[in-house]
């Protein structure tokens, strides 16, 4: 029996020592001589074959040898967690040198900055930025515009309708209408109204059945048409730049009298000709006028006490015009390679 013991013993330890390269064989090892199975295990349960006085020396001599192996074990398995740790760490290690991976940030799309750059200007002149429906009632859209039903000036405006008495706006004078109407008859008014815009068209370089618009309403007694001058001059000088030429050229609007459009020198060849102003020198930019007394009186303003000059304009065409981009569609086709670079 004694012997037996330390036989066990022996080669147990050795094995550890000797042979046992990671966990799990150590645990293997483990069941295999103190398991409830196990070698040493199956000798303690054998101790009732022996002489009853041999009983507790042997006895003593098993639960050593059980001892010992067991403080064996934790040493080795402290051993080899370490050696395991050291392993994973070796390999897994982290090479800081590495670019970090980074975030997209988002950015305003470049008709956005650009009609910000549009209200702040206004906005410096002490204008109110207003708002209004993109579906639009017939009424405000044309009719409270000077444009009757049967007017021949509505077919310059293909339009979507909804129903008879409803539709897309085709523009965003709508809201000198609806603006007028929301505030006490003559009290003044100084206002822009940015938005988008609906009119059935075809979709290229130079068209799309929707585009974005300012408006925009002075009224006040005595509001002249050099106040229109002037301060269309100041925006065209602020969103393009100082100097540039400004010319008014009669037209004709059915909710302004007298109508003009205006124009600017070129801002790619400043007055020259080229392919872009079609050999002119000057590009169409807006168009204005004093607000047409009818169009006053049908809001509730009386013509004999205030005046007023209005005035729209098409912010895709400045945003073209102020970074150089000649087609229409790369504002809505949502090409990063193009939205990236603003
Ligand atoms: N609404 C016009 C259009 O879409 C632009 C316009 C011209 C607006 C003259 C005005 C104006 O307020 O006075 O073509």
């Amino acid at each position: 029996m004694e012997e037996k013991i330390a036989r066990l013993k022996k080669q147990a330890e050795e094995v550890i020592r000797q042979k046992v390269g990671n966990l799990s064989d150590l645990n293997e090892i483990r069941v295999r001589y103190l398991g409830k199975k196990g070698e040493i295990t199956t000798l303690l349960h054998s101790l009732g074959e022996i002489a009853k006085e041999e009983r507790p020396r042997v006895g003593q001599i098993v639960n050593d040898a059980r001892r010992q192996l067991e403080d064996l074990i934790s040493e080795k398995t402290a051993e080899l967690k370490e050696k395991e740790l050291k392993a994973k760490l070796a390999k897994e290690h982290i090479d800081v040198t590495l670019s970090g991976r980074h975030a997209w940030r988002g950015h305003p799309h470049p008709l956005t900055i650009t009609l910000d750059r549009i209200k702040t200007i206004f906005m410096d002149m002490g204008f109110s930025v207003e708002e209004g429906p993109e579906i639009e009632r017939d009424y405000f859209n044309f009719e409270a515009l000077n444009l009757p039903k049967d007017h021949p000036a509505r077919d310059m405006q293909d339009s979507f309708y909804i129903t008879d008495e409803i539709l897309m706006r085709t523009q965003t004078s709508p809201v000198q209408a609806r603006t007028m109407q929301a505030h006490e008859p003559n009290s003044p008014i100084r206002m822009i109204a940015p938005g988008r815009v609906y009119r059935r068209d075809d979709y290229d370089a130079t068209h799309s059945p929707m585009f974005t618009q300012v408006e925009g309403l002075v009224i006040d007694k005595g509001i002249r048409f050099s106040d229109l001058k002037g301060t269309l001059e100041l925006f065209l000088q602020k969103i393009f730049h100082a100097g540039i030429g400004v010319r008014f050229r009669p037209s004709f609007f059915p909710f302004t009298e007298p109508s003009a459009e205006v124009d600017i020198s070129c801002v790619m060849c400043h007055g020259k000709g080229c392919r872009v102003c079609k050999g002119t020198g000057w590009l169409e930019i807006l168009g204005a006028g004093m607000v047409h007394p009818h169009v006053l009186e049908m809001s509730g303003y009386d013509p004999k006490q205030v005046s007023g000059f209005a005035f729209g304009l098409g912010v895709e065409r400045i945003a073209m015009l102020s970074y150089g981009i000649d087609d229409l569609r790369l504002f809505y086709d949502n090409d990063l390679r193009f939205l990236r670079q603003f």
